[in-house]
């Protein structure tokens, strides 16, 4: 179940506002472009705002999220219609051949067990055709952000048309490694609250490495995120066998 912040319409509807620029995402247009790929899933697309510039360059691009309040979002955008939106998740899929799927924005950390992982990377394995890859980013366990988000309630207001002024604040949960836990609290202009309760799996490179090898994927390369060096690592993958 996706958490509020993506699932609630009144949160959804303000994600991209509070989330700011997103610079992040010029690093796996250069991937895609790098590997050539013409057919791409973003895979936890959220509002879309990946999938919608890659769109906008003449790739195929399928967008899938199991958050219905994110996607919505997401279809109301300019190009939107360019996008095919899958409300799934990467178990659900329909029969696909992609040659490239990408999660962008720490999806791969949404996934708490192992199993939920193995299960997500067996689903775009069985989407990518053969040679083809997966490209996501985790926080680097080593650089601590839970430190920072601690320290930092990123208090922030912002005055929104058609809604008024929204504050946004975070505050660190519960720290029990691997997963540290969040909530969000949007106060909005008649005075409503809304909190959206988060975790995320911190993984170190060796357990990606192996549970990538436990899905049939071959790690090609891990590089620091150009953007977030020392903060984020980028992992890709390739689908290099039928079976
Ligand atoms: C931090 S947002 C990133 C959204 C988007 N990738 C971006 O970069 O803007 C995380 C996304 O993961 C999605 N998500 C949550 N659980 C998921 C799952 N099991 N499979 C795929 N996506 C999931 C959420 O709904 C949300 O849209």
């Amino acid at each position: 179940m996706p958490d509020p912040i993506f699932d609630d319409p009144r949160l959804a509807a303000i994600y991209d506002l509070f989330d700011g620029p997103r610079g992040d995402l010029d690093n796996y247009l250069h991937i895609a472009r790098e590997l050539r790929a013409r057919t791409v899933l973003d895979v936890g697309c959220g509002t879309g705002s990946f999938a919608l510039r890659l769109a906008s360059l003449k790739v195929v691009v399928t967008g899938v999220d199991p958050a219905a309040a994110s996607l919505n979002v997401a279809r109301a955008k300019p190009g939107a219609s360019q996008v095919t939106w899958l409300h799934a998740d990467a178990t659900t899929l329909p029969p696909m051949r992609i040659e490239l799927a990408v999660m962008t924005g720490n999806v791969a950390q949404v996934f708490l067990t192992d199993a939920a992982w193995h299960d997500a990377l067996t689903g775009l394995r069985h989407a990518l055709v053969l040679g083809g890859h997966l490209v996501f980013e985790t926080r680097n366990l080593e650089h601590r952000a839970w430190e920072k988000w601690a320290s930092d309630p990123m208090i922030e207001s912002i005055d929104i048309d058609g809604v008024g002024l929204v504050t946004q604040r975070r505050v660190v949960t519960d720290v029990a490694l691997p997963f540290v836990s969040f909530r969000h609290t949007y106060t909005f202009p008649d005075g409503t609250e809304i909190p959206s309760d988060s975790t995320l799996r911190f993984r170190d490179p060796d357990e990606i490495a192996a549970s990538l090898d436990a899905a049939r994927f071959t790690l090609v390369e891990r590089r620091d995120a150009p953007d977030r060096p020392g903060a984020e690592h980028v992992y890709i993958a390739q689908r290099d066998s039928a079976s």
